[in-house]
């Protein structure tokens, strides 16, 4: 539990924690989605964003460190479930084709959730004047939602298609 939220500088700073406990999830989880993807490019596009989340945990830590605030001992329950699901993705019985086709719409599942995350976060920043933590939310809202781009392509151009 939180302490009162009085104004929305503490919804800022809850938001934060929430947006720190998804990424730590998250950059544990990728690594195996990656694994399992058979198609190189969904691979390679999975691990590239397995490294641009290491970043996005870097720049929350920054901005936790800029306004002394503890980003720890909060658990995301929503990240937990979509990486549950996920996992219970990962553990059907599919063909090589439809396996691929599934890990991409859990994951861009995920990458919508965190994009409405930051969103919202950075909008607050910008609101609240913290100018510098609202610059580094940005950069990851459009890592975040490139990463969700490059999946849809690269599920209507290809691998929907392979799954047929
Ligand atoms: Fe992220
Ligand atoms: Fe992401």
């Amino acid at each position: 539990m939180f302490d009162k939220m009085k104004t929305l500088d503490d919804l800022f700073g809850m938001q934060l924690k929430d947006l720190y406990s998804a990424e730590n999830q998250l950059v544990k989880a990728l690594p195996k989605m990656a694994a399992e993807a058979k198609d190189n490019r969904l691979r390679e596009g999975i691990e590239r964003h397995a490294g641009e989340t290491q970043n996005h945990i870097a720049r929350l830590e920054q901005i936790g460190k800029a306004m002394d605030l503890k980003l720890s001992g909060h658990t995301c329950k929503a990240m937990e479930g979509l990486i549950a699901e996920g996992k219970e993705t990962m553990s059907e019985n599919a063909t090589d084709e439809v396996m691929d086709a599934a890990l991409i719409a859990a994951s861009q599942r995920i990458e919508h959730y965190e994009i409405s995350g930051y969103g919202t976060a950075a909008h607050y920043a910008e609101r609240l004047g913290h100018t510098e933590a609202a610059g580094l939310l940005r950069q990851t809202l459009q890592e975040e939602q490139l990463t969700d781009t490059k999946l849809n392509d690269l599920a209507k151009n290809y691998i929907n298609q392979k799954a047929m």
